[in-house]
């Protein structure tokens, strides 16, 4: 039967949340390991998440079985008040490109126009095409872009000019 969206619910729902962390986290951000630690802090953050009213969670549910999920929370930064930022999306491999992950995002998008929010944000990471096919399609554009340099070619010995003499 086709997947529905319903309301997070922490005991049915969190093992395979976090069981979608590994596709999220290691597609997302090449070289990351998902592993125990990684997966208690996730839990405990998804655990808070679900006492807090400025988040909301939901699943794909497709008859008792959860397969498909979005993370929403109102966040404040230095230019908005109250932004809706769409902290994490998955959906089943068996599900995808059939109009779940949009359904999803109109979901979170309709509690944030329900708080009176004007502004909806997210992040893409540059490899990730499906991700980025769906924001776009659900009407989402590049404001600012991310640029990261690795310094693990930086030696931890202090400049030859560190201590001013
Ligand atoms: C990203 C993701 C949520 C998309 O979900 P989905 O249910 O497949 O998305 P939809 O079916 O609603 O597709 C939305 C649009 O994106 C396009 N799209 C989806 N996957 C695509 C792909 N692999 N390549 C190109 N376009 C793609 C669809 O064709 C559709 O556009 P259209 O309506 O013009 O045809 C899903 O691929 C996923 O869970 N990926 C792994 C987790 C992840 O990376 N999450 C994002 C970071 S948190």
């Amino acid at each position: 039967m086709a997947p529905v969206i319903r309301k997070f619910n922490w005991r049915r729902d969190k093992e395979a949340v976090l069981q979608f962390q590994y596709e999220i986290y290691e597609r997302n951000f090449p070289g990351l390991c998902v592993d125990k630690r990684f997966l208690s802090d996730y839990a405990r953050q998804l655990q808070q998440a679900t006492r807090n009213a400025a988040q909301r969670l939901w699943v794909l549910d497709e008859s008792g079985r959860t397969c498909g999920f979005l993370w929403a929370a109102l966040i404040t930064t230095m230019i908005d008040e109250c932004v809706g930022y769409i902290k994490n999306i998955y959906v089943a491999p068996e599900w995808r490109e059939q109009g779940y992950g949009q359904q999803l995002i109109a979901t979170a998008e309709q509690w944030f126009g329900s708080e009176g929010v004007k502004k909806a944000a997210l992040d893409a990471s540059v490899g990730n095409e499906a991700a980025q096919a769906l924001y776009e399609r659900m009407g989402y554009r590049v404001t600012r872009l991310r640029m990261e340099k690795s310094l693990t070619n930086i030696g931890r010995r202090e400049p030859d000019n560190a201590r001013g003499d």
